[in-house]
């Protein structure tokens, strides 16, 4: 029996993908396959904006004729959006041929509600509040080789006025720092060479006797073996010089920091209740920067939050160019049910919303290629992911996170490669092998 799973949203998404795939294989889907030759289909489903949404209930709705043809198919469609407050109802009401429904919560319970399909006709629903424990005991089928995902805490307590995830992956969870360390080790013993640590703050880490992220960080790029170090979300309001001194302690640690800045204007990060000012948030690159000056900081930012004027976008233009980001993920402001933001006044009209939008994107870009331009003629050394058939050429990241692409006889995948730097192109650099 084969499996198919689709996946939106973010990395924390793609790794549950994968510990979906472990589960599946071990109830007997031992094959991955294209969704037309499946057995099991799966949607591991997000809900962070209104796209995101459409995409998958356009997906889902198409298998309406599949679903009818091949006798036997289960379809199960789990993650954000079916724990979002009255989602799952509508799921099951535009398409009633979903056998399974679950929750984020739900993930460890799968095989047993795989298991209960089968036995019955009715289709099978299962969403609870919340989850204490952090550890599910699930193998994951791994697909990034050679980077792994592992995450370090569940859940967020940040309730930004915009933002849905509180409501749908609960309250704050840590995995013990234990359980995270043997987690890491075991991957670096199989040939893993970069780790991301994954949360969706952080920060806000807490192991057994108070061991915080920092600490945990170090603990970990202090294992042996030949590995990168990569971790993501953070949050500004909880930069730590102590986080600082951990990444320029390693080698191991990669000089780069995701830390979204969302807006440049305090009045409107106020009302985001993120918890930062826009001098809080440049004084802290300040430091990143007096201590590790080749470090590079990306971020998140959205236009278009309720009530936001012409001069306060301006403002987020202009700490594009005060921040000095290499690179950021650019969104229009998208109102979630149930969240403070979605109950305010002065929604911005999609025209000049998508004005604002495209003139950050045009400035993100040219930002973003001026810094790659600055790499030719340089070294940079690449962890080696993949082969583009397209292109004929291996390609990987450097510890920015930016692209190299290079020509090779042989396999490189799983490999560490220096790159002489002859032509970069947009985020995309190209080099020969040193
Ligand atoms: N609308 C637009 N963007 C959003 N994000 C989160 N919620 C919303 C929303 N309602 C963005 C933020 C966050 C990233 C993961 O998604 O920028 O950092
Ligand atoms: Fe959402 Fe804010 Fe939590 Fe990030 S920190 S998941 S933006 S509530």
């Amino acid at each position: 029996m084969k499996y198919h799973v689709v996946t939106y949203g973010c990395q924390m998404n793609l790794h549950e993908s994968e510990k979906i795939a472990g589960i599946l294989k071990e109830e007997g889907y031992l094959e991955e396959a294209p969704l037309e030759d499946a057995d099991i289909i799966v949607f591991n489903t997000c809900c962070i904006r209104e796209n995101a949404e459409n995409h998958a209930f356009g997906n889902i709705g198409a298998l309406k004729q599949l679903k009818r043809q091949k006798k036997g198919l289960i379809i199960a469609v789990g993650g954000c959006m079916v724990q979002e407050e009255g989602k799952a109802k509508l799921l099951k009401e535009k398409f009633p041929f979903i056998d399974i429904l679950f929750g984020t919560h739900n993930l460890p319970e799968l095989k047993t509600l795989v298991q209960k399909k089968k036995a019955q006709k009715k289709a099978v629903i299962s969403i609870i509040e919340e989850r204490k424990e952090t550890e599910d005991g699930i193998t994951p089928v791994r697909t990034s080789y050679p980077n792994a995902w592992v995450n370090i805490t569940y859940g967020c307590n940040n309730f930004c006025s915009y933002c849905i995830v509180p409501y749908v992956r609960g309250r704050e969870r840590s995995r013990r720092a234990e359980d995270v360390l043997r987690e890491v080790q075991a991957l670096v013993e199989e040939g893993y060479k970069e780790i991301t640590l994954l949360g969706q703050n952080v920060d806000s880490y807490r192991g057994e006797n108070g061991t915080n992220f920092a600490q945990l960080l170090d603990m970990i790029a202090s294992l042996e073996g030949n590995f990168r170090l990569r971790f993501m979300t953070s949050h500004p309001k909880d930069f730590s010089e102590e986080l600082v001194a951990v990444m320029k302690k390693h080698k191991k640690i990669c000089k780069h920091l995701h830390l979204p800045v969302q807006a440049g204007n305090n009045r409107i990060l106020k009302l985001m209740n993120r918890r930062y000012t826009r001098e809080k948030y440049l004084e802290d690159l300040a430091i990143l920067r007096r201590e590790i000056p080749d470090c590079e900081v990306t971020t998140d930012l959205i236009v278009a939050f309720p009530t936001e004027t012409e001069e306060e976008f301006q403002e987020t233009l202009s700490l594009v160019e005060a921040a000095d980001f290499s690179s950021a993920f650019t969104f229009i402001y998208s109102p979630r049910t149930g969240t403070k933001a979605a109950a305010m006044e002065g929604r911005i009209s999609e025209a000049v919303a998508k004005d604002r939008i495209t003139r950050l994107i045009s400035l993100v870009n040219a930002k973003t290629r001026e810094k790659s331009a600055k790499y030719v003629g340089k070294r940079v050394e690449i962890l080696c992911e993949d082969y583009d058939e397209k292109k004929g050429m291996y390609l990987g990241r450097d510890e920015y996170g930016r692209m190299g692409y290079f020509k090779s006889e042989k396999d490189r995948i799983g490999e560490f490669v220096t790159l002489n730097i002859t032509q970069a192109n947009g985020i995309s650099l190209y080099g020969e092998e040193v």
